[in-house]
């Protein structure tokens, strides 16, 4: 019910009546009031006055189930929703509630990480306070050499909804790091579990740098959060919400293709590595040549020296800019 008031008291930007929350809930004054008083212990500012009802008027930076859900406008991503003040990974949470059964498009949340994954069994460090670090659960009608291509829409989604929520140039790095002026602001790692021909689930965990100040030595040069960009805290539910807003309209593009055909030129509109000279770092020997962005697939079209073509495919190998990180 707490998601529900939230949601009418953001609705307005003056008061709501506690007669008008009790008919739209279907609940007594004693129910709002009580979800009220524990919406207040939680942090939020709502102040109360006689004859004139309700007004939001300060939110706390929280990732709970209601402040994320209260914000959703989706009708698939995120319908239920987990929140974990600490867990080991949300990535790994996932993946054992939809052996449980778990719903597609279910998303699990965490305020801090105490063993959280990275790509290529590297570690993503999440402390609490000032990441954002959650995981979606799908059920996906693919084959499993089509998932890779998930984690290009949701790397889109990501610096999409970055550049709705503020007057930031995110970029993507082939084929799903989200950057900002060169440094990487967030990664995912999608998992999945899958038979030869048929996908049983995919979990992609994102990890957006989000309110950080400072990183560990060996990552401080190449890292950024949106804190540091942009010079104040920014909401991470309202970003949760938006990810999920822009990840469901593609998504679902996606999903009528069966590939990325309807989403390749956004994605190439952002794609850091287009029309730029790349470094193919190829375990068969590595390369120089010209990006012209993704195909339908997802792969990488790199022109090397001689005008041939290569299709480069996520997972074989990384790309670099030919100065750096990008
Ligand atoms: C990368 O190495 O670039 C991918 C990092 C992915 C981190 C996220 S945080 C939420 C989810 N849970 C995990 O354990 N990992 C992913």
């Amino acid at each position: 019910m707490k998601k529900e008031i939230l949601r009418a008291l953001r609705e307005t930007d003056g008061f709501v009546s506690g007669q008008e929350l009790c008919s739209r809930l279907g609940v007594s004054r004693t129910a709002v009031w009580k979800n009220i008083r524990s919406l207040q212990d939680e942090g939020y500012e709502i102040e109360a006055v006689t004859n004139r009802g309700y007004r939001l008027a300060g939110v706390p930076d929280i990732v709970a189930e209601e402040e994320v859900g209260s914000r959703l406008e989706t009708s698939r991503m995120g319908r239920q929703i987990r929140c974990f003040s600490r867990i080991d990974s949300t990535n790994q949470y996932a993946k054992k509630a939809a052996e449980d059964g778990a719903a597609d498009g279910m998303l699990v949340i965490a305020d801090e990480q105490t063993a959280g994954k990275g790509r290529r069994g590297r570690s993503w460090v999440t402390p609490p306070g000032e990441t954002i670090a959650f995981t979606l659960l799908l059920r996906p009608k693919l084959s499993p050499d089509r998932v890779s291509m998930v984690t290009l829409v949701m790397g889109l989604a990501v610096a999409k909804a970055v550049n709705t929520l503020y007057p930031l140039k995110a970029g993507i790095k082939w084929p799903n790091d989200v950057v900002i002026n060169g440094k990487k602001l967030c990664g995912i790692l999608t998992e999945m579990s899958a038979e030869v021909m048929h996908v049983n689930h995919i979990v992609i965990g994102v990890g957006i740098n989000a309110n950080m100040t400072s990183f560990p030595e060996e990552l401080s040069r190449i890292a950024t959060s949106l804190k540091l960009e942009l010079g104040r805290d920014v909401s991470r539910a309202e970003l949760i919400a938006q990810v999920m807003a822009e990840f469901e309209r593609l998504y679902e593009k996606f999903e009528e293709d069966g590939d990325l055909r309807a989403v390749s030129e956004e994605y190439n509109a952002l794609c850091l590595n287009a029309e730029s000279m790349v470094r193919v770092l190829d375990p068969n020997g590595e390369y120089t040549g010209t990006s012209h962005g993704i195909n339908a697939l997802g792969e990488l079209l790199v022109e090397t020296e001689s005008g041939q073509v290569r299709n480069v495919y996520a997972g074989e190998v990384s790309v670099r800019g030919v100065y750096g990180y990008v």
